[in-house]
Order: structure tokens, then sequence, then C-alpha cells
């Protein structure tokens, strides 16, 4: 079905250029907006915090419009730079500096930002984890990095396997515990009533590590994405074209400070470019969301498709309930945006969907629409100036319009990984020739539009997280019950996907629904529970290759009742 195209956004707009793939750019443009590109002193915690701290004008806009159910709080760029500042003392008084791992494992709070920036300005790398994981996806990340430090809470720590993490020096609590009398661990609030409110910043190279986000590939444990200073090129110059910030917005970005999103977007490209940054703790809700809108006038808000479509499924009434007036710009990333939605926001809020398409490994957006292009429900849009995309065959050959094949980017944007932490060998496998290819199936249209079809590998997208099915397959078979596990995802209305497991009982295991919840139980206790299957289904043999390797992509198409294709490296 051919939708409606629909038409480009009226008003001033950041990128001026109908089309954004403008020739002859050069992000030289860009970089004369940074007070490094002057003094030669880069730290993006100075150019996102303690510059507008400086400016007179600025210093006491709210940075942080932070909104729980239990806590209200504004944080103007003046505090945030001092609170900063104290996380800073505080870490290198215990002899944290340049290059060091420092790990978050603490609530979307406040303090979370403050010491995120800390981290950044004594020059070392920040490695933020997601809350919900538990103690094996918290023990792998810590010891692939050789995290020195980690920031976390009472409640949390029972999480983390101390004793076997032999790099692990420190461990700040915030909240008081009895765990403190151990000599390894750091009161926050002992220290921090002791920690001045002044820091000189360490400078950096562009080209210095910045921050650690792991993310899942089809095989193997999660890879530790390495970014550099540099990104915050492209994070600014995003934050300017692409969510369209302009001096008085109010800016809301949904995504959790564990992903990337929630990093690039969530601090980096509000910050960079002095906008209110609203940040949103606790659970989701359609109310309490259209709550957080209203009560803050959200002018810009970033958000994902699983949380659209149930705004969708919520109903057109909910809506009309809430004044959303202020709302502008609307944007979403992670997962196919639904032609459908994109007509919900035209029906109920009268504003445009902005698809973006990146990755962790990215680092910041690619493939856009911005408010002055055509927008084509269910294409992922364009490429922004400076980045050029392709389809791609095996050997690195461009495909022509409307074939499908890997989307691919030509080498060197600003804001793309430096490396797989410790893994050189996983980062050269990203690459043929001078294309970054991601992974991802796509095709370009006559007129340079992306759309996406799917992911080449058995990578699994539930709810916009990324899940890795070798991670919940070796999880699976450490259950006594399991012997051999495959893992797929299934097509889900509103989940995009589900994780659907596939298992073989050890003997003396009979299948029972209390046995299959166990199972369910044990993987979302030790990984995290966007990680755990929704469906087990039980099998005699689990189909393998020859040489071993569980095929994905023959439970699949048995899931699907689809043809099954080449089948001739089945084992017997
Ligand atoms: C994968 C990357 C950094 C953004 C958050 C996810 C899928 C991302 C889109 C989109 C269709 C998308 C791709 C990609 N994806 N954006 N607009 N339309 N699919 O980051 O966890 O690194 O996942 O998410 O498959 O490869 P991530």
């Amino acid at each position: 079905m051919d939708m409606a195209k629909v038409q480009p956004r009226s008003g001033e707009h950041n990128l001026t250029d109908i089309d954004v793939q403008r020739e002859g750019f050069d992000w030289e443009e860009i970089k004369k907006d940074f007070s490094w590109y002057h003094t030669g002193k880069v730290n993006v915690a100075y150019e996102a915090i303690d510059r507008h701290a400086e400016n007179p004008h600025k210093k006491d806009q709210v940075a942080l419009l932070y909104s729980a159910p239990n806590r209200e709080e504004s944080v103007t760029f003046e505090q945030l730079s001092k609170q900063s500042n104290q996380t800073a003392n505080i870490l290198k008084k215990y002899g944290i500096g340049k290059s060091d791992r420092v790990f978050l494992f603490m609530p979307r709070t406040p303090e979370f930002y403050a010491n995120f920036f800390g981290i950044l300005k004594v020059g070392a790398i920040a490695g933020p984890l997601f809350e919900a994981f538990m103690e094996q996806a918290v023990r792998d990340r810590l010891a692939d990095s050789e995290a020195m430090m980690l920031i976390t809470t009472p409640e949390l720590i029972h999480r983390v396997p101390v004793k076997e993490l032999p790099a692990l020096e420190k461990i700040i609590l915030i909240g008081n515990s009895t765990d403190m009398k151990d000599e390894q661990y750091i009161s926050y609030e002992e220290e921090i009533k002791e920690a001045s409110e002044a820091f000189d910043i360490e400078w950096v190279d562009r080209e210095d590590g910045m921050l650690i986000h792991y993310t899942s590939g089809s095989t193997g444990k999660p890879k530790g994405v390495y970014h550099a200073h540099n990104a915050m090129i492209q994070h600014y110059a995003t934050g300017k074209w692409v969510l369209d910030l302009k001096e008085d917005d109010t800016y809301w970005c949904t995504a959790d400070p564990g992903w990337v999103t929630g990093t690039s977007y969530g601090i980096f490209a509000p910050w960079l470019n002095g906008i209110t940054n609203v940040i949103r703790g606790g659970r989701f809700s359609p109310e309490s969301w259209y709550e957080t809108l209203e009560k803050h006038q959200v002018t810009v808000w970033y958000t994902a498709p699983t949380a659209l479509r149930k705004f969708v499924s919520a109903g057109d009434d909910i809506v009309s309930k809430y004044d959303l007036s202020n709302l502008r710009h609307l944007l979403s990333v992670g997962e196919p945006l639904n032609p459908e939605v994109i007509t919900w926001g035209l029906r109920t809020l009268n504003l445009r969907i902005h698809d973006t398409w990146w990755m962790t490994e990215t680092g910041a957006m690619l493939i856009v629409n911005v408010p002055s292009m055509e927008i084509r429900p269910g294409s992922m849009g364009k490429p922004i100036p400076g980045i050029e995309a392709a389809i791609i065959d095996h050997e690195g050959n461009k495909l022509p319009p409307n074939q499908m094949g890997n989307l691919a980017i030509k080498k060197g944007w600003p804001s793309m990984m430096r490396a797989i932490w410790n893994n050189p060998s996983k980062f050269d496998s990203y690459f043929i020739k001078d294309w970054y290819v991601s992974g991802d199936s796509a095709y370009m249209d006559e007129d340079g539009y992306f759309w996406f079809q799917g992911r080449l590998d058995d990578v699994i997208n539930t709810s916009g997280e990324r899940v890795g099915p070798f991670e919940v397959e070796s999880k699976l078979i450490e259950h006594q019950a399991v012997s051999e596990a495959g893992v797929i995802g299934k097509p889900d209305p509103e989940r995009g996907e589900i994780i659907k497991a596939f298992i073989t009982l050890n003997p003396g295991y009979e299948a029972s629904d209390e046995l299959l919840e166990a199972i369910r139980q044990f993987v979302k206790t030790s990984l995290s529970a966007h990680a755990a299957p929704r469906e087990i289904e039980i099998k005699d043999s689990i189909p393998k290759t020859r040489s071993g390797k569980i095929m994905r992509r023959l439970l699949k198409s048995w899931e699907l009742g689809l043809p099954t294709g080449d089948t001739s490296t089945l084992e017997e």
C-alpha cells in the first residue's frame, strides 16, 4: 500500500535545505561552534555543561528538569557544573584519571547525571549500565571493560559479584548501607560533604575515550562499543538539524542512559545545544507520559515506536484529556516506525512523527527525517549532510535503487565508534572496504529515501531493545533442566518482536507450565527482564548445522510456517 506522503512542516527550520543530502558539506562548518575550536582545550563535559555555567545569560537556566513519582527537582547549568565537579574531586581523590573505566549502575536520578559528567571531567571513560540488569549481565560488562570504579546504590550492589571482579578497586555507594565497613566501599554522602565545588577539568584529545555502551550481536557476549569525545560534533549537529532544538525549547528524550539513545540524545545533544532537558524516572504508562508532556510543556519529544504503539492502543480519548499544545516536534528511533503510528500522530496531535535511524555503533543519527523534508511513511528518511549511505552487496559494491541489500555507511563520520573494547577483530568485522556494514537489510528508492526491511543476522529487537540470541541460549542451558536451546525473535504487534526459545529437556525432566515458568524466571533474574523469553517451546531436538551452529533461521521458518529454504547444511 502506498500511503500518502506527509508534506514538509511549515515554519523556520534549522536545516533549511529541502534535500538534506547537501553537496559539499564539511564538518568544519560545525566545529567552529565549539570552544575548543578556538582554545584547543577539549572535554565534552565542558562543552555541554561548564561552558553554559560560565555564561551569565545561561548559568541559571534549568538544565535538568527531573520528575519522578516521589521526587521533583530543577537543576541549573551552574548547579550541574558544581555537582559534577564534586564527583570529579571524589574520583580524583581515589586515583581515577584519564582512560580509566568508571561504571554507573544506579537509577535515573539527578545524581546520575552529575556523576556521569564527573567521570568525564577527570578524563575517565563512563560506562552506564541499565538499572534492570541482573548479576550475569553486570558481571560480563564490568569484567570485560576492567572497570576500576563503580558508582551504585545499596539496593543494586547485591547484583554485583564484587569478589569476581579483580580490576574493581572501589565502589561508591549512594545511600547508607551496612556494607560500608569494608574499605573497598566509599560513602557518597560522606565524600560529598567534603568535596569542593571547584575542579580543574582534565583536557583530553578529541580521540580520547568518553563512553562505553555494551550491545548485543548474534554470537558471543555483548560487545563494548567505545566512543570518543569527538562524537560531540555530531551530537550537537543532529541536535540542531534533526531534533530541531532552539534556544527556549523544553526537550524530552524518553530513553534510559543505559542505552545509547539515553546518552547521545538524553544527555549530549540537548546540553551541547544549551537546552532544558526533561528527565523522567519511574515506570511507563500512557497517562503518566502524557502528564509529563503537559506538566513540563515539552516542545520537542524523542521517543520510540514501542511507546508510540502503546499510545495508539490506549486510544484517542486519553490524548484529548491533556493539553499537549506546546509540543511542536516529535521523533522516533529504535525500530521500524509503523505507518499507522504516523497516521495516529497526524490525527491526534496534528504532528508529523520523524523517524531516525542509527545504532549504538554509529554513535549518532545517520538517516533521518527533518522538518523541511517530505515524510514517506514506512521509510527511515535520508542521510544527514556529511553522511554517505548506500545499499551494498557482500563485496562492497553499490546496488542500484530498489534493490535489497546491506545498509552501509561510508567510513569516517564524527561519532563513529572507535573500537570494540578488547576485541579488534570484532571491530574489523564491521567493515567491507570503505564501508561500515550495519547488518540491517534495506533498499533505497529513486529519490534517496531508505526503507528498512529487517536484520541480516539473528539479532532480536524487542520493544526497541537489542538482544543477542546467543546470550539467552547460553543462559537457558545453564538451567539444570535444559539441554539445548535456540532463540529467535517472533513478530509481535506491540513489541515488534518477542523472544521465543526452543529448548530440549535433560533426561528426568517432564514438560509442565511450572517448569517453563521457572526457566523463564531463571533468565529474568540472572540476565535481565527484557532478555527473558516470553514463549518457550519444548522440542525433541534443536536443528543445527554440521559444524554445530544452531539454525535459528530454520526455527523461525517453522514458527512462521514459511518455506524452510536451503537446509543442506543441516545435521542428520
Ligand atoms: C538497530 C540498532 C541507536 C538507536 C537505538 C537502537 C534498529 C534503529 C531504526 C529505525 C528500523 C531501526 C536497526 C539497528 N533500528 N533505528 N528507525 N527503523 N530499525 O540502537 O540497540 O544499537 O540497535 O536497531 O536494526 O541496526 P541499537
